[in-house]
């Protein structure tokens, strides 16, 4: 286990080859429009300027809008590739401060309809993409269903992201309930959004990281704390991650400060099959 204390650089937790490919950090919440799809698309951009090499992959289903954020134009999404239409490279686009991007479309539920074949195709390229990157960042869209709790389970770091709304807490408190009743090996880290100050915050997370110390015997990380600021409002609106649009506003120092605290966490690995074999054998 490791204190909220410890940095140690991500490199430094490879044992073996297979173990060292990207660290693979989900970004979840329990309750929608909680800001997940702004905090992924400016914590790669933080990430890519702290020389990581990041691979964005927008898993909501349906909701996804991380091409609207990052003001980019998918053509083509996860689908394309698991049908063979594209090759995942095609897929793939190059967003802000050259962050990788996949759309995940429909193709993210086509993953529980394939057949043996299609689903060891397409894991293998997935599994390429581990190793071209040092972080996988996933948009893991809302709520406690299959496919969100499975890109969780899967993933090394989950960040649980949540605001002050009493509705956000309780589905926040609940996405976490549901990885401890799991066995989820990964890390767990919170994030309260939209705060009006830096106490409120702090207040909200030591709430729901004593509860689930109490009652579910999992340890909540603090992911730090962003309060409620026009400046990203306003990026929204011009179609700019606010780390870009406005680099010195309070909210993007503080976007910088929960990237240097996720890229310098050591990460378990949860397991040497690799993150897209779990993804697709939790569908089954
Ligand atoms: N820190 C913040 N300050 C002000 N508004 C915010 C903040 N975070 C999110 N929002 C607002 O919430 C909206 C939804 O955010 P989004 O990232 O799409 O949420 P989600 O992906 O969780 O549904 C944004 O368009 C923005 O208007
Ligand atoms: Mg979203």
């Amino acid at each position: 286990m490791h204190g909220p204390g410890d940095v140690v650089h991500l490199q430094q937790g490879c044992s073996s080859a297979s173990s060292c490919g990207a660290a693979i950090i989900a970004v979840t919440s329990g309750k929608g429009g909680v800001g997940k799809t702004n905090i992924a698309a400016n914590l790669s951009l933080c990430m890519a300027m702290e020389n990581q090499r990041v691979l964005l992959l927008d898993a909501d289903m349906g909701l996804g809008n991380l091409d609207i954020v990052l003001n980019i134009q998918c053509r083509y999404n996860l689908m394309h590739a698991v049908s063979g239409v594209r090759s995942l490279d095609q897929v793939i686009q190059v967003g802000p401060a050259g962050v990788e991007i996949i759309c995940g479309g429909s193709g993210v539920e086509s993953l529980a309809n394939l057949n043996n074949f299609q689903r060891q195709r397409l894991i293998e390229q997935l599994q390429s993409l581990q190793s071209r990157c040092d972080i996988l960042l996933v948009d893991t869209g809302a709520g406690i269903h299959s496919t969100v709790i499975a890109f969780c389970l899967s993933a090394d770091h989950t960040l649980v992201v949540t605001t002050p709304e009493p509705t956000a807490m309780t589905d926040a408190y609940a996405m976490i309930k549901v990885l401890a009743a799991n066995h989820y090996a990964g890390r767990i880290s919170l994030l309260v959004n939209m705060a009006q100050n830096l106490a409120e915050g702090r207040k909200i997370y030591r709430q729901i990281a004593d509860v689930a110390g109490r009652f579910l015997n999992v340890a909540v990380y603090e992911a730090g704390i962003l309060c409620r600021d026009e400046c990203l409002v306003q990026a929204v609106r011009r179609r700019e991650p606010v780390v870009q649009a406005f680099p010195r506003s309070q909210i993007a120092g503080a976007l910088a400060a929960v990237s240097r605290r996720l890229t310098h966490t050591a990460y378990e690995r949860t397991g040497e099959e690799g993150f897209f074999r779990k993804v697709v054998d939790w569908f089954f």
